[in-house]
C-alpha cells in the first residue's frame, strides 16, 4: 500500500497516529531549516512538515511542484491553524519520504484561479483536470449520472446500448462519417442520436429504454455545443405526451434533489411555442426574470391568433415604425437614468452584425412619472406613457424599442432582453427556473428549397387533432410568398422541450408509429418513395410488424451538468472536450492520414500535407 490515508482525511482526532500519504506537491515553503509542503490528491490538501533532520535528504532529493511524493510521519496539531482547509488543524511531522516521480515545471499553476489560458489548459488537459474546479465539475457530472440512473432504474427502465457505426439519422446536423475498408467506397455515419434504434426497441417490446450515450454532430460550435456530446436518451411505449412530461419532470426533480438539495414543489409551468415566441421572442425563454415583450406591430399571418397593439404607434408619421414589419419593446427595470452615452452604446450593441438591427429607440419613464424619448418628435407624452404602461413599465424604467423584419427583430429583442438581464445581474446562477415548451409547429418552411422541413425530426407525430389535416392536404406549396396560408403551416407537433434557465436541456416527441403516416411525413419533407426505402426502409418495415404507440425524450447531459454547476460552457464539464474550433488540441486531432491508410480505405485526399 502506498498510503494509509488520503490527503483530505486527517483531523485532530488522528493526532499522534503514524500515517503514510501519497500525492502531488502543490506548494513548498522554506522557513530557515524547516520546510512545509502542501500535498494534494483528489480528496484534499494536507500540510507536511519536514524538520532539520530531513534537510540532508531534501538536499539530495530536492522537491518541486507536481512531484509525486510519498511521506510517512505523525499527525500533529498545527500551531498556525488554517480554518479554510478541512485538514487545517493538523500537519504531518514527516519522518521519511520517497519521491515516487518527478515532474517538469507545469506550464500553468495548478490552482483554482490559474494563470493558464484556455488553449494551454486544453493542450495539457490532464494537468488542468488536477485543478479543484474541474474536479468538482466531474464529480458533479458523476452525481447527475448516478441520480439519473437511479431514478430510471426505479421506474423499470433498462439501459440498452445501440451501435455507433450506423447509417445517417436525421437530427438536422451534418454526419460524421467513417469509411469502410471492407466495403470500398462505402461509409458508416456516426449517430446524431440513437433515435431510430430506440424506436425499434419499442417495436421489440422493451417498453422503457434509456441510454447515457455519446452523440455526434458536425455543426457549428458554441459554448453549449460540442461535436460529440452526451445524451440521457429515453423512450417509452404505450404513452401519451402527458405521461412523458410527468415521468421526466420527476427525473429532473430527482436529480436536483440528489445533486443540489433543491426541492421543486410546484409542477414545471408549460407554455406553448407560440406564447414563448410572442412574449419572449425565443422558444427557450429564461423566466428567472420578467421583461416580457410588448408586441407593437407584426406582419399579417404570423401568430394569427395574436393581436399587436399597433394603435399605440400608428399614425404618428414615424417612418422607421411605419415601414417596419415588426415593432417590439421591453421595459428594463430601473434604467431610466441611462445617460446619452449609455443609450448610444446600446444602439451600437444592436447594430453589431450578430444582432443586425439598424437602430434603437427608447423611452425613459422617469421617476417623476414623466417621459423622455428618442421619439419625442413623433409621439405626445400621453402616447409615450401609454406605451410604457402597455409594457408593464414602472417609473424609473427604460423602455427599449426595436423595429425591422419579423424574424430578425424578434430574435434581436430576445438577445437584448438577455443582455440587459445579464447586465442587471438578473440571471442568477443559483436560481433555477424550468418550464416545458409544447405545441411546436410540426414543420418549418425552407425558403431556399421551397419545402417543408421537420422542426424536430421526421419521426415526430402531429398532434392527434392535426393528423387529418396532414393526411388530407398535399404538402406542395404553390405560392411561396403565401406559405403561411398553407394548411401545413398550422399543424402542431406532439413535441416538447424542457427549458432550464434559458437553455434547451431536453427535447422529444410522441412518434409516428404507423407506416402510412410515416410515409406521408417523408413525402411532406420531399423524400420520395425510393429514397424513403433506401434510407428508412428498416423503420418502415418494422412499423408493419406491430409497432406500439410510443414516444420519448433526450436530455443534453453536458448542458444539464453545466447549468447545475452554474456555468453555460459545457466544456468545463467534459473531461476531454474539443476546443471552440472543434479540435482536440491535446491529441492534435483531427490530423491527416498516412498514404498507406488512405489507400487501405480506398480514399484519395485532395489536400497535400
Ligand atoms: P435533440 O436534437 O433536441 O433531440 O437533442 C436533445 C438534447 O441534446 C442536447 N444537444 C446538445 N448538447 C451539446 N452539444 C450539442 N451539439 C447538442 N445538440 C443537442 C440539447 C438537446 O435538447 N433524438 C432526439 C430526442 C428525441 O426525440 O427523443 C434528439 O436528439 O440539450
Amino acid at each position: 500500500m502506498y498510503r494509509t490515508h488520503t490527503c483530505g482525511e486527517l483531523r485532530l482526532s488522528h493526532q499522534g497516529q503514524q500515517v503514510t500519504l501519497a500525492g502531488w506537491v502543490q506548494a513548498i515553503r522554506k522557513f530557515g531549516s524547516i520546510t512545509f509542503v502542501d500535498l494534494r490528491d483528489r480528496y484534499g490538501i494536507t500540510q507536511l512538515l519536514f524538520n532539520e533532520a530531513l534537510n540532508d535528504k531534501l538536499d539530495e532529493n530536492p522537491l518541486g511542484r507536481e512531484f509525486v511524493l510519498q511521506a510517512t510521519g505523525t499527525v500533529s496539531e498545527r500551531s498556525n491553524k488554517n480554518p479554510h482547509l478541512p485538514t487545517g488543524e493538523i500537519e504531518i511531522l514527516v519522518s521519511d519520504f520517497t519521491i515516487l516521480n518527478r515532474s517538469a515545471v507545469p506550464p500553468f499553476t495548478i490552482q483554482d484561479d490559474t494563470d493558464g489560458g484556455e488553449d494551454l489548459r486544453m493542450k495539457y488537459r490532464y494537468l488542468d483536470l488536477r485543478r479543484n474546479v474541474l474536479k468538482k465539475n466531474l464529480e458533479l457530472r458523476y452525481a447527475v449520472n448516478r441520480a439519473a440512473r437511479e431514478y430510471l432504474h426505479r421506474h423499470h427502465f433498462i439501459e440498452i446500448e445501440t451501435p455507433f457505426l450506423i447509417k445517417s439519422t436525421p437530427e438536422g446536423a451534418r454526419d460524421f462519417v467513417v469509411p469502410s475498408r471492407m466495403h470500398p467506397g462505402q461509409f458508416f455515419a456516426l449517430p446524431q442520436s440513437p433515435q431510430t434504434f430506440k424506436q425499434l426497441l419499442m417495436v421489440s417490446g422493451y417498453d422503457r429504454y434509456y441510454q447515457i450515450v455519446k452523440c455526434f454532430r458536425d455543426e457549428d460550435l458554441r459554448a453549449d455545443r460540442q461535436p460529440e456530446f452526451t445524451q440521457i436518451d429515453c423512450e417509452m411505449s404505450f404513452v401519451e405526451q402527458e405521461d412523458i412530461l410527468n415521468m421526466f419532470e420527476g427525473m429532473i426533480k430527482h436529480i436536483f434533489r440528489e445533486v443540489k438539495g433543491v426541492e421543486w414543489d410546484e409542477p414545471f409551468p408549460r407554455m406553448s411555442w407560440e406564447e414563448a415566441m410572442w412574449h419572449y421572442g425565443n422558444d427557450k425563454p429564461d423566466i428567472r426574470f420578467g421583461m416580457q415583450l410588448l408586441n407593437l406591430k407584426k406582419p399579417e399571418g404570423v401568430f394569427p391568433e395574436k393581436q399587436a397593439l399597433s394603435e399605440l404607434i400608428n399614425g404618428a408619421g414615424f417612418r422607421v415604425f411605419d415601414e417596419a414589419e415588426t415593432v417590439l419593446a421591453i421595459a428594463v427595470p430601473g434604467c431610466a437614468d441611462y445617460s446619452r452615452k449609455q443609450t448610444d452604446e446600446l444602439a451600437e450593441w444592436v447594430k453589431r452584425p450578430q444582432i443586425g438591427i439598424k437602430g434603437l429607440a427608447y423611452i425613459k419613464y422617469q421617476s417623476d412619472g414623466s417621459c423622455k424619448s428618442s421619439m419625442d418628435k413623433f409621439y405626445t407624452e400621453e402616447r409615450l406613457l401609454q406605451i410604457a404602461a402597455a409594457c408593464g413599465a414602472r417609473p424609473g424604467d427604460l423602455i427599449l424599442l426595436l423595429a425591422g423584419p419579423e424574424e430578425k427583430t424578434r430574435k434581436a429583442i430576445s438577445e437584448l432582453r438577455l443582455e440587459m438581464a445579464e447586465r442587471l445581474g438578473l440571471r442568477k446562477k443559483d436560481e433555477f427556473k424550468a418550464l416545458w415548451i409544447v405545441d411546436f409547429p410540426l414543420f418549418e418552411y425552407d425558403e431556399e428549397t421551397n419545402r417543408w422541413v421537420a422542426r424536430h425530426h421526421p419521426f415526430t407525430s402531429p398532434r392527434p387533432s392535426d393528423v387529418e389535416t396532414m393526411i388530407k392536404n398535399s404538402p406542395v406549396i404553390e405560392n411561396p410568398s403565401l406559405y403561411l396560408q398553407h394548411p401545413y403551416a398550422r399543424i402542431k407537433a406532439n413535441a416538447y422541450d424542457l427549458v432550464l434557465n434559458g437553455n434547451e436541456i431536453g427535447g422529444g416527441s410522441i412518434r409516428i408509429h404507423q407506416r402510412e403516416l410515416q410515409e406521408k411525413m417523408f413525402q411532406a419533407l420531399g423524400i420520395h418513395a425510393e429514397e424513403q426505402q433506401r434510407k428508412f426502409g428498416f423503420l418502415l418495415g418494422a412499423f408493419e410488424y406491430g409497432a406500439p404507440p410510443h414516444g420519448g425524450i433526450a436530455f443534453g447531459f453536458d448542458r444539464l451538468c453545466a447549468i447545475l454547476g452554474g456555468s453555460e460552457s459545457i466544456r468545463d464539464f467534459i473531461a476531454f472536450p474539443k476546443n471552440n474550433a472543434g479540435r482536440d488540441v491535446m491529441l492534435d486531432a483531427p490530423s491527416p492520414l498516412e498514404e498507406e491508410q488512405l489507400r487501405e480505405l480506398h480514399l484519395k485526399s485532395e489536400i497535400q500535407h
